[in-house]
């Protein structure tokens, strides 16, 4: 291949290597003649967001067939949780911890995707991300760098599948890198790293994208330590090339190259798009710094023709490897019939159940009985077909959504009570108030679907308040007040502040944004059809003012419990006290999240035993192994996510209080009792230490437990 690569841009103008170099849309042409001339003079190297089969096929065609050079075109969009039938968004996808189920959520994407002529996806978005408040959290797989590396790697062979095949789409692992620690969630926002949290954490899922074969790379919009990611040499090159040695092809973000001038970093778009490219991208997204200016960056002498040379190998690479050169244009992928198909929408329930999270059932009041007298359907999502498809939808319709109301309406027939309460999340008015309590008075129990319209996460849509919005609250101490059971099921695109809510309601189903099968998913876990297995892959906060908080924290030289805790309202008036326990901790939230990484409840109950470590201690060339008996004992056959933590006691640098090294989701019938058993490897206690990778010896901590703040303890020594 690199021959092939080679011999062509020996073939090559610089006019068209520039051309490879360009991603341009519809909007750069003021017509279709316009736009078909650039691609038969070699002016563009990819397209995003061209719309329609037919159409893709007609531009692919002039370029392979007319243009000089015959080299085909990379058609990229947005396909981010589902092209038409639309799976939960990503940080529900992440809460089954199933990463079996999230690839073939992706290669059923890909499939309807590549139907309509796309061949890149920019997708797997591989963020860590510490804050709710940040609205692409959505679109993330949460906070956790081991968790996020899993998914990384089942999204990127779920979307690639067999390269050979007509309906592979080429990967994406965005957004290189740090974009998730934008400061205050605010979207675009400054971030700060330091190299060992960069390495130990941000960098992680990354290197698992790369090893999992991911063709392309986008690098980001944050200013990261001082310099902008699509401009950072130090990320860009001495790490992803030098280092990883990676070989595939780096996007910049949309107008991340040009935005180096607000940054402060560029003085022009032509300094951008020398920066840019002496940094290591390869194509330009959506703007023209490189088209217009790299040219004359050459003549001038500033950078090589080699440089760009070395650009455009990485493109051309890309469409090599997609086989687009020898796949037909016309080839059987191009067909709408894979749309909606009936698999890929089951598929979406499947996914959807198992992405929901169970936070509180008191009284056992879940799972209800199939043969309730009436219910009431309450609540501005309940039926809300667009909302309930989350952030990043451009091609779901909501016509194909099912929402809880049509389920249940058609479960129950008028034993179903329904009124929405309030016409949208955000709803201030309590006009619907009446009709809500009256739909609860003349029901049995109460389904009140709280949340946040689609619209309040995703990109740039960020929060400063996390709480649920309009008047949801008010309407649920209102219902709470008919005596009748709530249980309260939460569709969002972040994890919500609802202390207040979940002390209100019997019961507690975090459903994120479910997608376009959220309804019938849903009832299947309402009616005890499945139980929810679903875990958090984000820490809940108690409210805005705690964030950040995730289990990966340290322990400070001060570490608090709740025992610690004084509350605000506690403290003697007039105290004159000087400090009140000298303890790190808020005197309002105290220590404790709402709920912990990994959290989640289901319809039975499991118990936990017999930790057994195979050895006292390992050395650096033996793996340890960890096991512990898992028993459902209670009389619901379901699945539990068995979770593998440790903690490296003492560090040449300071060590996470909780490291998630492994997990399993294993199947129980009541009664029944498994041995669940990890290995741990050297290596995978390996961390930056700021110069260098160490293994080091001592102590550790070792967890099998539930989530992340339970589990059965030991310790082993590294030696
Ligand atoms: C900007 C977003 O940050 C990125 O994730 C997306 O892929 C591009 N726009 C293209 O739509």
């Amino acid at each position: 291949m690199d021959a092939k690569v080679k011999a062509l841009i020996r073939e090559m103008t610089l006019d068209e290597k520039i051309g490879q170099m360009f991603q341009a849309s519809d909007f750069h042409f003021s017509n279709d003649e316009d736009l078909q001339k650039a691609v038969k003079d070699g002016r563009v190297g990819s397209f995003l967001n061209i719309q329609g089969a037919e159409k893709v096929a007609e531009i692919q065609r002039i370029a392979k067939e007319e243009s000089r050079l015959g080299i085909p075109l990379l058609f990229g969009r947005d396909v981010i949780h589902g092209y038409r039938t639309i799976f939960p968004i990503p940080l529900g996808m992440a809460a089954s911890w199933d990463t079996a189920l999230v690839k073939k959520a992706m290669r059923i994407s890909a499939v309807e995707a590549a139907s309509m002529g796309i061949n890149w996806t920019f997708a797997p978005m591989i963020d860590i991300t510490w804050d709710p408040r940040w609205g692409r959290i959505a679109e993330t797989t949460g906070e956790d760098p081991f968790l996020t590396s899993q998914f990384a790697k089942a999204m990127v062979e779920g979307i690639q599948g067999d390269l050979n095949d007509p309906t592979a789409l080429a990967a994406c692992a965005k957004h290189f890198v740090g974009y998730g620690m934008a400061e205050a969630g605010r979207d675009y926002n400054t971030t700060y790293i330091p190299e060992p949290l960069l390495r130990n954490v941000h960098l992680k899922p990354f290197k698992a994208a790369q090893n999992a074969g991911a063709l392309t790379f986008m690098s980001a919009f944050n200013d990261l330590n001082g310099v902008p990611t699509s401009g950072n040499a130090f990320t860009l090159k001495t790490i992803l090339r030098d280092e990883w040695n990676y070989r595939g092809m780096v996007v910049s973000d949309w107008a991340s190259i040009e935005e180096m001038i607000p940054h402060g970093f560029a003085t022009g778009k032509k300094h951008a798009a020398e920066i840019a490219v002496k940094a290591g991208v390869d194509m330009e997204m959506a703007t023209t710094a490189y088209i217009e200016n790299l040219k004359s960056l050459v003549e001038e002498g500033k950078i090589s023709e080699e440089l760009i040379n070395e650009r455009v190998a990485n493109i051309l690479r890309v469409k090599f490897k997609l086989g687009l050169f020898d796949k037909p244009v016309e080839n059987s992928a191009l067909s709408a019939d894979t749309i909606l198909a009936g698999s890929h929408l089951e598929h979406a329930r499947v996914l959807a159940r198992n992405s929901m999270v169970l936070l509180k059932n008191s009284n056992h009041i879940l799972p209800l009985s199939k043969d309730i007298g009436s219910l009431a359907v309450i609540g501005p999502l309940a039926d809300a077909p667009h909302d309930q498809m989350g952030t990043w939808v451009f091609d779901g319709s909501e016509e194909d959504s099912q929402t809880p109301k049509t389920t249940f309406r058609n479960l129950l027939g008028d034993r179903m009570h329904f009124a929405s309460g309030l016409e949208y999340s955000r709803d201030k008015s309590n006009k619907g108030f009446g009709a809500a309590l009256s739909a609860a008075g003349r029901s049995e129990a109460i389904l009140f679907f709280a949340g946040e319209e689609s619209i309040l996460s995703g990109e740039a849509n960020s929060r400063g308040i996390i709480d649920l919005p309009g008047k949801q609250s008010a309407l649920i101490r209102d219902l709470k007040k008919t005596g009748k059971p709530l249980i309260l099921i939460v569709m969002a695109g972040r994890p919500l502040a609802i202390q207040q809510e979940l002390k209100m309601a019997d019961a507690v189903l975090y459903a994120w944004h479910p997608g376009t099968m959220a309804g019938l998913a849903i009832a299947d876990l309402v009616f005890g059809n499945y139980s929810p297995t679903g875990k958090l892959p984000v820490t809940f906060v108690k409210g805005a003012g705690q964030i950040p908080l995730y289990h990966y924290r340290k322990n400070t030289g001060r570490p608090a419990s709740d025992s610690d805790v004084i509350h605000i309202d506690d403290i003697p008036r007039n105290s004159r006290q000087l400090s009140l326990g000298f303890k790190s901790m808020h005197l309002d939230y105290g220590v404790e999240p709402l709920f912990p990484f990994g959290y989640g409840l289901s319809y039975t109950k499991f118990k936990y035993s017999n930790l057994v470590l195979s050895d006292k201690a390992l050395n650096l060339n033996k793996t340890i192994s960890v096991s512990a008996d898992v028993q459902n004992i209670g009389n619901f056959e379901t699945d539990e996510i068995v979770q593998l933590y440790i903690r490296d006691r003492v560090g040449s640098i300071t060590r996470p209080v909780k490291e998630l090294k492994g997990f399993r989701k294993i199947r129980l019938v009541p009664g029944e009792t498994k041995t669940v058993r990890f290995e741990i490897a050297p290596g995978e206690l390996e961390f930056f230490n700021g110069e260098k990778y160490v293994t080091e010896p001592g102590e550790f901590d070792v967890w099998i437990g539930p989530n992340s703040a339970e589990g059965l303890h030991a310790q082993f020594e590294l030696r």
